[in-house]
């Protein structure tokens, strides 16, 4: 509890709709211009969430997507995802002015009620950890900490990497695409399941889903977003990399993958990939550096409802909006 008194703002909540994305786009500028201004000591405007990314989002989930008003403006958002049965909540954003007067919780608890009624039996978050104010927020909202996030980045150049037993899933083989990736995302955790992502990212054109095959079968598969915040961003970013628990050499899956997807993002004119991993052993790390990512940051991985970890080696996985 905190050692002031403060005033709760009035606020309704209600699902967002296509015609709130501007503003909601807006608002999320505004909170994450303020929060680096104060976390880095210098004014610093930070660009837009994609619209098509919103929108992709409205798509998957729409009674997930919801805004806080208040005098009929929109002061607040939060987002609600369903892998599966694992449920994170992500991005959450409120204006400054009325931040700090419960706007925030109560968006949260509209966020985890809505991941609860889709049967999540996993529901969590990932957040900075370096910030006091996120970290009591959270913990006081009953979230606990668990593994942290490594946040890598490479600026891509052309590499001769090996791209042969990598193939791409298209919009006409989608149904056994989605199969695989369910099928991988289950091996990691039997809760998980990224085949609703991987279908969005196909259906809405943001980005590639690619699959490593082996004559005994699929070893792994990546998610690839090319769209990021503004349109025109010079990066992509991974979303998830699923490898096979029971592959001989995980980490090799991981580096093809890779390969893959730096490929196709310069191919596509960007100039840096990112990517975010909860990990608990060092050797992804070092596999990262190796292909010459360089460290960013770290977030926290935070769980409300049940218990989650992963199988085997060499998986991307994000809990981030
Ligand atoms: C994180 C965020 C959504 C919270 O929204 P909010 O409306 O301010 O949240 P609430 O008012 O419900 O709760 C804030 C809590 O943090 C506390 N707090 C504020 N500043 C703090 C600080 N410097 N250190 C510790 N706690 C702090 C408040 O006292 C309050 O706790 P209390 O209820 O125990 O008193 C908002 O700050 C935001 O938009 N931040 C920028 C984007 C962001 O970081 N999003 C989250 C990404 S995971």
């Amino acid at each position: 509890m905190s050692m002031y008194v403060r005033k709760e703002k009035q606020v309704t909540l209600r699902s967002m709709n296509a015609q709130d994305i501007e503003e909601v786009r807006e608002v999320g500028q505004v909170a994450w211009s303020d929060l680096a201004m104060h976390d880095l000591g210098r004014r610093f405007k930070y660009p837009k969430r994609s619209e098509k990314i919103i929108e992709a989002y409205l798509a998957a989930d729409p009674d997930g997507c919801i805004v806080a008003e208040a005098d009929g403006k929109i002061v607040g958002s939060g987002f609600c995802h369903t892998w599966g049965k694992v449920g994170w909540t992500g991005p959450l954003e409120v204006l400054p002015m009325y931040q700090d007067h419960g706007v925030g919780r109560k968006l949260l608890g509209a966020c985890e009620s809505q991941l609860l009624e889709r049967g999540c039996t996993v529901i969590g978050l990932e957040t900075m950890c370096h910030l006091a104010k996120n970290l009591h927020f959270y913990l006081s909202s009953g979230y606990r900490p668990g593994q942290s996030t490594l946040i890598m980045e490479k600026v891509l150049r052309h590499e001769k990497d090996p791209l042969d037993d990598v193939r791409e899933v298209t919009i006409d083989d989608i149904d056994a695409g989605l199969a695989t990736v369910s099928r991988l995302s289950e091996k990691i955790n039997p809760q998980l399941d990224y085949a609703s992502e991987a279908g969005s990212i196909l259906r809405r054109r943001l980005g590639n889903v690619y699959v490593m095959d082996e004559g005994s079968g699929p070893l792994g598969c990546a998610l690839l977003h090319t769209y990021q915040r503004g349109e025109e961003a010079t990066y992509s970013s991974v979303k998830a990399l699923l490898v096979d628990p029971e592959a001989p050499d995980p980490l090799s899956v991981l580096d093809r993958l890779m390969a893959r997807c730096e490929r196709t993002s310069l191919e596509g004119g960007k100039s840096k990939l990112l990517t975010r991993f909860a990990t608990a052993d060092t050797r992804m790390y070092d596999q990262m550096i190796t292909r010459a990512y360089v460290l960013k940051g770290m977030n926290l991985r935070m769980l409300k409802h049940g218990e989650y970890d992963e199988r085997g080696r060499g998986s991307i996985t994000s809990w981030a909006g």
